[in-house]
């Protein structure tokens, strides 16, 4: 067995399924190595999950680095299924094609699984789930849930408690999105440029088609047949899927930024009811997940350092939108860390409500 950080050293106490007269679980993590995986270990130590054991994979390329939790060191393994046998829960931080090459494995040993990648976010078999949001479908007890893309969940935050109360009929988003987005060898590819630049080099990119420093470009997914890129149909397709709202007209623009993580979202919402800016600062005052940074008390609009590190995503700059229908149009400045709730937290949340409930 290549992997299971089966010896001692690599475990967190016994796979028990009691601590404490409470239930606690072993979970997986693939992908552990990569920005999202980092962020969910640390979200399991921080939320005092109900961890019995963790278990950290990646692929070759990794296998061997070590991780802290709860004071122990904990070695990440290559993937295979006798290390996985005994998982309650797995979180899969890698790509599409691994998480679809994983699935059916992981669902035959009866592991509850949430995907970050995209694999499954279109399969109507597979629930996508924000748990703020539609966490009603975890219900059922689905045994794999598909995380939405990031930039989707950090816009919908905000967007669908609006939509609860006024309906929404059209988003119009424009996003600045942070290296992190690609990865971790989209933050090393920005501070290698800022490197670069600093000591005179030839600033180069690898990981994106041109250079990220003092420069912003349309995403680099792959161009569509109709001139969108795929980043920008996932965000139609995946906020009609998540608000069970097929009219919803959505257009999107989405944009790579030199940040090294939060995402921005410039909102334009129109809806089918009235609805004032003071309406909305008062709804989303009250959102669970969702901070409104108060311009009236003097603070700045949210920025994408502000944003990172925080569980919240920040909405500032909610006005009027005088491009849209009289009274029934907003413009609202949204910033989320998404790693966190576009990510990591978000997966953490979906376990923690199969748990409770
Ligand atoms: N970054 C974001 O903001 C974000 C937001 C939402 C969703 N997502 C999605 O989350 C997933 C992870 O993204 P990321 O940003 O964390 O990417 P990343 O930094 O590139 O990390 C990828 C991880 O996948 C592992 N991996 C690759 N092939 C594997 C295999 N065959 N078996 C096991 N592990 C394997 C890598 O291991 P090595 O270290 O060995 O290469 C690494 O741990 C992607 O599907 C991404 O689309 C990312």
């Amino acid at each position: 067995m290549s992997g299971g950080n089966a010896d001692a050293s690599t475990s967190v106490s016994a796979a028990t399924k009691s601590h404490a007269g409470k239930k606690v679980f072993c979970v997986s993590v693939i992908g552990a190595t990569g920005a999202v995986g980092r962020e969910v270990i640390q979200l399991l130590e921080k939320r005092n999950f109900p961890v019995s054991q963790l278990r950290l994979f990646c692929s070759e390329r990794s296998a061997g680095k070590t991780f802290q939790f709860r004071g122990q060191t904990l070695v990440a393994h290559t993937v295979d299924r006798e290390a996985l046998v005994g998982s309650d829960y797995a979180i899969l931080c890698a790509d599409a094609t691994t998480a679809r090459s994983m699935a059916p494995m992981l669902a035959e040993l009866n592991i509850v699984a949430v995907d970050n990648s995209s694999a499954f976010r279109e399969d109507p078999a597979v629930p996508l789930v924000v748990p703020e949001i539609n966490g009603e479908l975890l219900n059922s007890k689905p045994i794999l849930v598909a995380n939405p893309n990031c930039t989707t969940i950090v816009s919908l935050m905000v967007a669908a408690p609006l939509h609860r109360v006024a309906q929404l009929e059209r988003m119009t988003a424009c996003s600045y999105q942070a290296v992190s987005g690609a990865g971790l060898a989209g933050m090393h590819e920005l501070e290698s440029q800022a490197r670069a630049w600093a000591s005179g080099d030839k600033v180069a990119g690898q990981l994106f088609p041109r250079p990220i420093l003092f420069n912003v470009f349309p995403h680099n997914s792959p161009r569509q047949s109709d001139g969108s890129n795929e980043e920008e149909h996932k965000l139609a397709r995946e906020s009609r899927r998540i608000l069970a709202y097929d009219r919803l007209r959505v257009s999107a623009t989405c944009v790579r930024v030199p940040t090294l993580r939060a995402h921005a979202v410039a909102l334009h919402l129109e809806f089918t009811n009235a609805i004032s800016s003071a309406q909305a600062v008062d709804i989303l005052s009250r959102a669970p997940g969702v901070r409104v940074v108060d311009e009236s008390n003097g603070d700045q609009p949210a920025d994408p350092q502000m944003a990172s590190g925080l569980n919240e995503v920040l909405v500032s700059r909610i006005r009027v939108d005088h491009g849209g229908t009289p009274g029934k149009s907003l413009a609202l400045w949204v910033v989320g860390d998404q790693l966190l709730k576009g990510a990591a937290l978000n997966a953490v949340q979906i376990i923690e409500q199969l748990i409770a409930g």
